[in-house]
């Protein structure tokens, strides 16, 4: 029986498959669900996530010690809170209008979208890693620890207890994790930030990040 945290990725699209496949190979009990039935992702789950269980997204919580949240922004405002009350959630999720469209609730731009997210989930505790990545790299792009080009993942939130459970993820995964101080530094990882996009070491990403937090 593994002792890893059980993971429940919410979101089959792009991002959601590839986290599932990485947090598996690191050893992570995995269940996926999109907006509805499972049966509907039985078949993609089976090619591209083996090892992943398909499941209603109430039941793929239900028993997960860390939840992905990696649907677009535009499907938030429909997201129900309570699906994840209580529990430790990852936002992987990027306000991006052009793809998004002109969402009011993230148009304020004192925030950063995962403070808007949390303010919303008001009972779950976020944790912002993984948007600053594309989907596409995430396999690629990983190494074993000590790697000389093991590139870096910020994790900002402002329990450091949750921090610290995702950092670890992201270091099992294949990446060194920087944690930055609060969710509000989450801000410096989404698009048109200082590391969004970019592939670097540890030193690299901590020099781009701390310039711009000064
Ligand atoms: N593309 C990238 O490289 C990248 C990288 C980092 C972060 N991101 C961010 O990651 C998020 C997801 O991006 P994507 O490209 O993976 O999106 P996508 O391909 O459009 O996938 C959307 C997925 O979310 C599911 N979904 C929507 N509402 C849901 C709900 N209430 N509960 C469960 N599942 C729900 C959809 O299910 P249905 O099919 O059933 O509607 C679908 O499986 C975005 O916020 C994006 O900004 C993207």
């Amino acid at each position: 029986m593994s002792e890893r945290p059980r993971i429940a990725v919410l979101g089959a699209g792009h991002v959601g498959p590839a986290i599932a496949r990485v947090a598996i190979a690191a050893g992570h009990p995995v269940t996926i669900a999109a907006s509805g039935d499972p049966a509907k992702i039985a078949l993609i789950t089976q090619v591209l996530i083996p090892g992943a269980e398909p499941r209603w997204a109430a039941d793929a919580v239900e028993d997960a010690d860390i939840v992905v949240l990696a649907i677009p922004l535009h499907r938030f405002a429909a997201f129900d809170p309570a699906l994840v009350a209580g529990r430790l959630v990852i936002d992987t999720m990027n306000y991006w209008p052009p793809t998004d469209g002109v969402q009011e609730l993230f148009e304020d731009r004192r925030y950063g979208s995962s403070e808007i997210v949390q303010r919303r989930l008001a009972r779950s505790t976020v944790v912002k890693t993984f948007n600053h990545t594309g989907y596409h790299e995430l396999e690629a792009e990983l190494r074993p620890a000590g790697a000389p080009d093991r590139r870096a993942l910020g994790v900002a939130g402002d329990d450091p207890g949750a921090v610290d459970l995702v950092a670890e993820v992201v270091e099992r995964v294949g990446y060194d994790a920087v944690r930055l101080d609060g969710l509000r530094h989450g801000r410096l990882l989404e698009p048109g930030g200082p590391v969004f996009g970019a592939s670097m070491s540890r030193p690299e990403f901590e020099r781009a990040v701390s310039a711009e937090a000064a």
